[in-house]
């Protein structure tokens, strides 16, 4: 693509301003479009019919003054390359609620998914549906009691919502509510009633598809304590080969197909979204993947999509709706088994690997689910759903301690083991997961139901969900002689005779 110069808004918008638009534009486009002879989604309009309203030169004209750093960025998009102007995204008619008179145009400062929906409309619909964009409905979870109560109201304005998004909230003016915008989380709910945002991983006003195939776009949100997905990558290879590598990833490619655009190493997008052994790209997040790695008790899920746009998961073994049927007042367009979804994983994988490094790693993958689930979730969930049945506990969630700790091991130690497994960071698999949800059962977890159910009853609770199981053996009956014997003789051979005190 061609950058224009500092200074060369001109040339942007010479097309409108000369009123010969699509003579000029003819001789141009071929030329800029061509840069990779991809098979990227297109927008469907043309510039002077669906775009290039004449009336948006002023907003430049003006706003080139009074905000020339949002103009510039503007000007180098894509957008602005093409004529997209201020207007065609910022138009509202008398219908939107979030609509007020601008220097003679009625025009809203937000632009939702469905004002871009006008011009991509691939996009949109694959996004809509998502996780992602659902991901502003929080108000019925424990993290959000957590925010709301027990944190504070501020507290989930400028963070949760920050990632989530907010329900945008419009004053008389027509122009939103401080308190709810600015905003760009995942999931807002807009006034026009769509899910979304787009610019939280476009950034405005370049809005660059390369900007948003960084992995540090996605760690805005998947960052932190509680799903460190950012920190794992940063911790695998392909993160530290992307690095290394940045100048050869070819971001700005057209189609960026896994192993023929680029070759250094896959970002976040590659595997999540872009294009890549055989699999088209798509902005919905949650088609390649096989478990919910969230949850106190993984699952595999299969993906129910419906007529109406909207989709939802239906876990492993729950009996799955076929295409053509009706659910949740829609019809039923597609079905995407678990091993559907994680089979487009791994035909992006292939695009630089093999099959005996693509299925050893969802072999150690699927295990350290299993580990988790079965030695620690299962068990410590049972104790404490049969801790509030015998009203040793209260039902209400955060008024004890034993409630934080199982909080804690399940939602952040537990899930870092989960994320850092399925992405290849042994660091958080191990330290910052399995070794803290397993330090912290024995340790916190197990003397905290003493102190609450009492010696007594604390040991029929264990007796009856830990010692079943193989892996608890060694809490109950010490570690067998033979092991430790093992391990006298490693450390002599490295370290000497006598070195393990
Ligand atoms: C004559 C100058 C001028 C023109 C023409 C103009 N603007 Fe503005 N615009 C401003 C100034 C100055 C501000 C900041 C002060 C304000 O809110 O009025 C602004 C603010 C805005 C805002 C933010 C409003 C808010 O409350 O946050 C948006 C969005 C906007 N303009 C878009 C446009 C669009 C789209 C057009 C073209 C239809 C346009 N402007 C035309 C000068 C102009
Ligand atoms: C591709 C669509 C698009 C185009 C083209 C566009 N905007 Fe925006 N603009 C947005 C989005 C998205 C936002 C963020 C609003 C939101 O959160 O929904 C925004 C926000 C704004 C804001 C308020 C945010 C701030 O940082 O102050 C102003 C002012 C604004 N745009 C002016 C302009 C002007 C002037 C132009 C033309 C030079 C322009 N926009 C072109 C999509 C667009
Ligand atoms: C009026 C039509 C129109 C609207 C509305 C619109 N776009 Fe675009 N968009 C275009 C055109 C035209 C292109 C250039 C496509 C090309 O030639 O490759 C483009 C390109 C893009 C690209 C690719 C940029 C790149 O770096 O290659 C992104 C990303 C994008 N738009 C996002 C958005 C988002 C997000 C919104 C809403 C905030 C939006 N667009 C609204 C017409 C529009
Ligand atoms: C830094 C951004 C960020 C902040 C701050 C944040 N979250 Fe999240 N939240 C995420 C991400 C990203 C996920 C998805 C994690 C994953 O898939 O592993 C998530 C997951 C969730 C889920 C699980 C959704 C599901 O489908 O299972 C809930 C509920 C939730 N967050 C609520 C909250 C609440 C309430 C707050 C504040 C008290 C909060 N979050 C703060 C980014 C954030
Ligand atoms: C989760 C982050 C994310 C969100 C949210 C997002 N995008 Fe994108 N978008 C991307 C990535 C990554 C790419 C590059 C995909 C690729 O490599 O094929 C992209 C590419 C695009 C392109 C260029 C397509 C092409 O093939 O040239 C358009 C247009 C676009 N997005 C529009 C949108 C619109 C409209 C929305 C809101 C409905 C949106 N995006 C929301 C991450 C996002
Ligand atoms: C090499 C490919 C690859 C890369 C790079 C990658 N992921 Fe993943 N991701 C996976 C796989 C594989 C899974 C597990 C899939 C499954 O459940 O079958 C996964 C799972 C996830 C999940 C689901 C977690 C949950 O709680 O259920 C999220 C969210 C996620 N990745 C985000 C990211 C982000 C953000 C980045 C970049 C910082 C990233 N991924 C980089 C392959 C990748
Ligand atoms: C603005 C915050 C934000 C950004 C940026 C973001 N995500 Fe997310 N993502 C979330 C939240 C929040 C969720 C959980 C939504 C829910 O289930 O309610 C999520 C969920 C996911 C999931 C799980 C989907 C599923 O079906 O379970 C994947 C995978 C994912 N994101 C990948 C990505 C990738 C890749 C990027 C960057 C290209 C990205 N995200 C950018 C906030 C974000
Ligand atoms: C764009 C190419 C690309 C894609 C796509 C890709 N990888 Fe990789 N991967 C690499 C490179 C390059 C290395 C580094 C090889 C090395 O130095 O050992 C690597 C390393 C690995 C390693 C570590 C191997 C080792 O010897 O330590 C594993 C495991 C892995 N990838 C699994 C996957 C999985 C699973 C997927 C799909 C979900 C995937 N990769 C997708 C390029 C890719």
């Amino acid at each position: 693509m061609k950058i224009l110069k500092h200074g060369c808004w001109k040339r942007a918008f010479l097309p409108i301003s000369l009123g010969t638009a699509l003579v000029v534009l003819a001789g141009v486009v071929p030329v800029i479009l061509d840069v990779d002879n991809g098979e990227a989604a297109r927008p469907a309009g043309v510039y002077g019919k669906d775009w290039g309203d004449p009336k948006g030169e002023e907003c430049v004209l003006c706003h080139r003054k009074h905000t020339p750093g949002l103009n510039e960025e503007w000007n180098k998009s894509m957008h602005g390359q093409r004529g997209v102007n201020c207007l065609d995204c910022h138009k509202a008619d008398g219908k939107d609620k979030d609509s007020f008179r601008h220097k003679g145009q009625l025009i809203s400062v937000i632009v939702t998914p469905k004002d871009c929906a006008r011009c991509h409309t691939k996009e949109f619909e694959e996004m809509d549906g998502s996780h992602h964009s659902k991901g502003g409905q929080i108000l019925a979870s424990l993290d959000n009691l957590l925010g709301e109560v027990v944190g504070g109201p501020a507290a989930v304005n400028a963070g949760c919502k920050q990632c989530h998004g907010s329900v945008i909230e419009i004053g008389e003016n027509g122009k939103p509510l401080p308190t709810t915008w600015p905003n760009t989380g995942i999931g807002r709910i807009n006034p026009d009633g769509s899910l979304g945002s787009c610019t939280a991983c476009h950034g405005r006003h370049r809005f660059s598809k390369a900007q948003a195939r960084t992995p540090d776009t996605c760690g805005k949100c998947h960052v932190g304590p509680d799903h460190p997905q950012i920190e794992v990558y940063n911790e695998s290879k392909h993160g530290i080969l992307y690095h290394a590598k940045v100048g050869e990833m070819n971001l700005e490619s057209d189609k960026w197909e896994a192993g023929v655009d680029y070759s250094a190493a896959p970002t976040c997008a590659t595997c999540h979204m872009s294009a890549g052994g055989g699999e088209t790209s798509t902005h919905n997040v949650g088609e390649r993947i096989s478990w919910t790695l969230r949850p106190p008790i993984s699952v595999k899920n299969n993906l129910v999509k419906l007529k109406n746009g909207d989709e939802f998961d239906v876990p492993e073994g729950k009996p799955l709706p076929k295409v053509g049927s009706k659910a949740k007042g829609s019809k039923v367009t597609e079905v995407l088994t678990w091993k559907e979804r994680r089979l487009k994983m791994q035909n992006v994988c292939t695009a630089c690997h093999t099959d005996s490094v693509i299925l050893g790693h969802y072999n150690q993958f699927d295990k350290v689910v299993d580990l988790y689930n079965e030695k620690f979730a299962k068990p410590i969930a049972a104790v404490m759903s049969d801790l509030k049945k015998s009203g040793k506990i209260t039902k209400s969630p955060f008024d004890e301690k034993i409630e934080w700790i199982w909080w804690e091991i399940w939602h952040h130690e537990g899930r870092r083991a989960r994320h850092g497994a399925s992405m290849n960071g042994p660091d958080y698999t191990w330290w910052h997961g399995i070794y803290e949800v397993a330090k912290h059962t024995y340790f916190e977890f197990i003397p905290e139901l003493e102190k609450v159910a009492g010696k007594k009853d604390a040991k029929e609770l264990l007796d009856k969900h830990f010692k079943p199981i193989a892996g608890h053996s060694w809490y109950f009956e010490g570690m067998n002689p033979a092991q430790l014997e093992a391990v006298r003789k490693g450390f002599e051979a490295r370290y000497g005779k006598g070195s393990l005190k």
